[in-house]
């Protein structure tokens, strides 16, 4: 029968278990302490791929990552036919709306500052602006990137996105890639979800701090390896930028002696802007195996020439 190989946390494999059990009956899930009929192996899902799964499991389809985000797979490896898959399913995008409607919102009403404040006991009120009055920016109109944009749509900011290929979005003014510097001009908040490949390294420097209005904040959500680290404190210490928010860093976990734990302008979390959730994403995948059975294909299979 074919099999669905599970193979990363056992915790949270119970919950995939229990999804599969309860609503599939063409597919078997195996964990990776089970032994099984490696030849039945379909699909796998993981976080980083086993060198050695496509000559044991020869008849494998597909591999499912449990990230959004697959810059950490080669690739280049893994045989044409086995198609790789991100993950994209109601947790992660619910976890990551949280977190960019959170670090705008920290950035637009200058929580930064306030924390600062704080620690040097001073009341000292700053000047208040609306939403209506603040451009917010986003890179990368993917499935992420939209759904901040629907989330924080609500609250009035006036909102643009940038991507490879120029989008129409209802509320939001698009520009495609060509049309970077024009994009920026107008962003006081600047969020980065895009995906890590050899086009986005370090394009968060400073010739896009330059290019953003004087005292704008830039909140990092996508991945380390898509900031200059050396360039945003230098941007910071200019005071060209108020602030920044950062969920990544490249490398993570941040080594100790890396300045940017100690810029107070410098908000940081550990990663922690989503995570998949266990059951929704098993029924995503569950969905997803049905789709492709039916002949119609996966959704959100990697582009491997574009890397995402
Ligand atoms: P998608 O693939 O759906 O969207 C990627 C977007 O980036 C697309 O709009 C694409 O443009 C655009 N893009 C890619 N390359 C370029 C480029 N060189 N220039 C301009 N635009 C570009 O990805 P998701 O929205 O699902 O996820 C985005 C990223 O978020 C992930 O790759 C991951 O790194 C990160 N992430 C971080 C998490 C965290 O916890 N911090 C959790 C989950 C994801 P086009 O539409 O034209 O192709
Ligand atoms: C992802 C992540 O890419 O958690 O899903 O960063």
């Amino acid at each position: 029968m074919d099999t669905l190989l599970y193979l990363a946390d056992a915790e949270r494999g119970r919950h995939w278990r229990e999804v599969f059990t309860r609503e599939s009956r063409a597919v078997v899930f195996r964990s990776a302490d089970e032994d099984g009929d490696d030849g039945d192996v379909r699909f796998i899902v993981c976080w980083d791929v086993p060198a050695d799964c496509f000559t044991r499991y020869p008849r494998l389809e597909a591999i499912f990552c449990l990230g959004a985000g697959v810059d950490h797979i080669d690739l280049a490896g893994i045989p044409e036919h086995v198609r790789v898959v991100r993950m994209v399913e109601p947790g992660v995008t619910a976890g990551m709306t949280e977190y960019v409607v959170m670090s705008v919102l920290m950035a637009h009403r200058n929580a930064i500052e306030y924390v600062a404040q704080q620690r040097q006991q001073l009341w000292q009120p700053r000047p208040m602006r609306t939403a209506a009055s603040c451009t917010v920016g986003i890179m990368g109109a993917g499935v992420l990137g939209l759904a901040c944009i629907e989330a924080l749509r609500p609250f009035g900011f006036r909102l643009r996105l940038w991507s490879r290929t120029q989008k129409r979005v209802d509320g939001a003014t698009s520009f495609a890639a060509a049309e970077l510097d024009e994009f920026l001009a107008g962003c006081e908040v600047l969020v980065c979800l895009l995906p890590a490949t050899g086009s986005t390294r370090h394009l968060l420097n400073a010739a896009v701090f330059n290019a953003l209005p004087r005292g704008a904040y830039v909140i990092n959500v996508s991945r380390g390896s898509n900031l200059h680290q050396g360039d945003l404190l230098q941007a910071l210490r200019a005071d060209r930028l108020s602030g920044a928010i950062l969920d990544v860093a490249d490398p993570e976990p941040l080594t100790t002696d890396d300045p940017l734990w100690s810029d107070p302008r410098i908000f940081i979390t550990p990663h922690i802007a989503c995570r998949t959730q266990p059951i929704s994403a098993a029924r995503v995948v569950l969905s997803q195996i049905d789709r492709h059975r039916r002949g119609a294909g996966f959704d959100h299979v990697v582009d491997r020439r574009r890397g995402y």
